[in-house]
């Protein structure tokens, strides 16, 4: 996608030297647009854990490059293997709930084990997280056709009129390598001369919705207006929201989706206003071996801190952080939570749109059938 008019993704390799890794450090935005580079496993681990990275595709690719770090900087007199699995171990653990940090790293171990030497480990490694960026690019891409047929039949509905779009978090070309999940159809209908304008929840405590999804939006063009997160169940009972799409972090086989904290209350609100609430989701994001989130998707913890402080841009201009809450009351961060699949309308995939449950997912993915438990 475009900043300032130029093309972006959020993960690349240095064309002078492919021994670094250049993410966008999405710390800083929407205040300051800079790069960071990274050159160790080690530093993959902390850009993924302190959210210089973040959004589960861009997770799993995150780590991909990790593994590739890995190899790279390996101490070949000792045994790989052991220590790639040490540095497996640790970027999982960096981030619990998105799959997709677990999918990469398998299909990175993978494709170094294959390898007969350690050059062609480290060829191997490099492919293997250049694939992955591939297949997420394109398979936003695809989401975002899905999609597109959804929003230009709502909007014939409505006769053409401005269709107001509910998200939460950012699950656009930032939590991805370009497009994004849930914003990839937004866009392409954007472009294609729709009115489109996206409610965007701010979505506390780390605020990726008035922090990321409000700049990406806007870097596009996109009309936009950043709400509080509370704000959505009175929109939708005014008739002010037409649909609500959001991203993913975990798709069980039966269709119950795990996505950003406050995610489960849009649903809830969205079900009572009869509003169609969309789930846009490539399959790295589904975990075969799972059929109830609720019970078996790992929560992520965060550290509290997040929520008893706020960051932003002081009217100096500095980027500030400040105490919200008493010095004496405790705070909790739960990162996610559990939509159950009977209150998500349908999946917008890259193979197409289906029912939250398991016999339509299986249906859009028969290769996978013997996965499911
Ligand atoms: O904590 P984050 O910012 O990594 O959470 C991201 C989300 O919850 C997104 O909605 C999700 O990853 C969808 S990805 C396109």
């Amino acid at each position: 996608m475009n900043v300032n008019g130029k093309h972006y993704e959020t993960i690349w390799l240095d064309p002078a030297n492919d021994r670094v890794v250049v993410i966008i450090d999405q710390r800083y935005l929407p205040f300051r647009f800079t790069f960071k580079e990274i050159r160790t496993v080690d530093e993959m681990f902390n850009a993924i854990r302190d959210m210089a990275v973040r959004g589960a595709p861009l997770i799993g690719a995150a780590a991909a490059f990790g593994i590739y770090l890995a190899v790279l900087n390996a101490d070949i007199t000792q045994n790989l293997d052991k220590q790639l699995q040490i540095s497996a171990g640790k970027l999982l653990s960096s981030r619990p709930t998105a799959i997709n940090l677990q999918h990469a790293i398998d299909f990175s171990l993978e494709a170094v084990h294959n390898e007969p030497d350690y050059q062609s480990k480290i060829l191997a490694a490099k492919s293997a997280a250049l694939e992955i960026c591939r297949v997420d690019k394109e398979n936003c891409r695809r989401i975002g056709e899905n999609g597109l047929g959804i929003i230009k039949e709502m909007s014939r509905i409505k006769g053409g009129e401005m269709l107001n779009i509910l998200t939460h978090c950012n699950a656009g070309w930032l939590a991805c390598i370009d497009y994004g999940t849930a914003l990839a159809p937004v866009y392409f209908a954007h472009d294609r001369g729709i009115k489109v304008h996206v409610w965007v929840d701010e979505t506390r405590p780390r605020n990726q919705g008035s922090r990321l999804t409000a700049w990406e939006l806007g870097q596009h063009g996109v009309p936009h207006t950043v709400i509080p997160d509370n704000t959505g169940g009175h929109l939708m009972q005014h008739g002010l929201v037409d649909m609500v799409i959001v991203g993913s972090d975990r798709t069980t086989a039966n269709g119950d989706v795990a996505n950003k904290v406050g995610t489960y209350l849009k649903a809830l609100s969205a079900m009572d206003n009869n509003i169609p609430f969309y789930v846009a989701l490539s399959s790295s994001t589904i975990d075969w071996d799972m059929t109830d989130g609720i019970a078996q998707i790992p929560i992520e913890e965060r550290d509290p801190d997040e929520v008893a402080y706020i960051g932003g841009l002081s009217t100096k201009q500095h980027i500030e952080r400040v105490r919200l809450i008493p010095v004496t009351s405790h705070a909790m961060n739960f990162a996610f939570d559990v939509t159950p699949a009977r209150l998500v309308t349908a999946l917008i995939t890259e193979r197409g749109i289906c029912k939250a449950n398991r016999q339509s997912l299986s249906e859009l993915f028969p290769e996978r059938q013997s996965d499911i438990t």
